[in-house]
């Protein structure tokens, strides 16, 4: 397994999506914060979650997910997968981008770099051990984010 790439670029400015589900009933959401580095000894990927999004029920209920990366000419799409919610819509269809296995969860197939995470662990993102000033801007509806942490068992290109 190898990835080069500067990943602070990945994550704040070309983004990501996030997906977990199978293929005949998974939910993907773009985003923008996570990270990469190692626990335990296994190499990781992080990422976090507002609980209102319907990507949560799916981290929640599923043991994988991935994170997979896409060239620039794809920003709109995942605009619109960052903006509307699987819950109301069936937001793949027109979406342009086609689903396709990826070990035991969902990437697709217009991805550059697809994460394979087996999920190690899930914590709530607690406002009590937050800086005040990230409470009040990005927390002021009460709707916290959980980290998920998971295992990077396969890079697929
Ligand atoms: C650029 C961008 C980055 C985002 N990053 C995150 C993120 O890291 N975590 C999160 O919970 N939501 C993030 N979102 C918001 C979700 O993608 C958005 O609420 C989405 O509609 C949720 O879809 P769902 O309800 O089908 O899961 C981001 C949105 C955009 C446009």
């Amino acid at each position: 397994m190898e990835l080069t790439t500067d990943i602070f670029a990945q994550f704040d400015r070309k983004w990501a999506l996030l997906t977990a589900g199978t293929e005949d009933h998974f939910n993907t959401m773009t985003i923008s914060w996570g990270g990469l580095g190692t626990i335990w000894n296994k190499p990781v990927a992080t990422v976090y979650v507002r609980e209102s999004r319907y990507t949560h029920d799916f981290m929640d209920s599923n043991d994988h997910f991935t994170v997979s990366f896409y060239p620039d000419r794809y920003k709109k799409e995942l605009g619109v997968l960052g903006s509307r919610s699987g819950r109301d819509m069936d937001k793949m269809k027109g979406s342009g981008l086609t689903a396709v296995k990826a070990g035991e969860s969902v990437t697709f197939k217009e991805a550059e770099v697809t994460l394979v995470c087996r999920k190690l662990f899930r914590q709530r993102l607690l406002p009590e051990n937050m800086p005040k000033d990230v409470v009040e801007t990005l927390y002021a509806d009460n709707d916290l984010h959980d980290m998920y942490i998971g295992e990077v068992v396969d890079i697929i290109r």
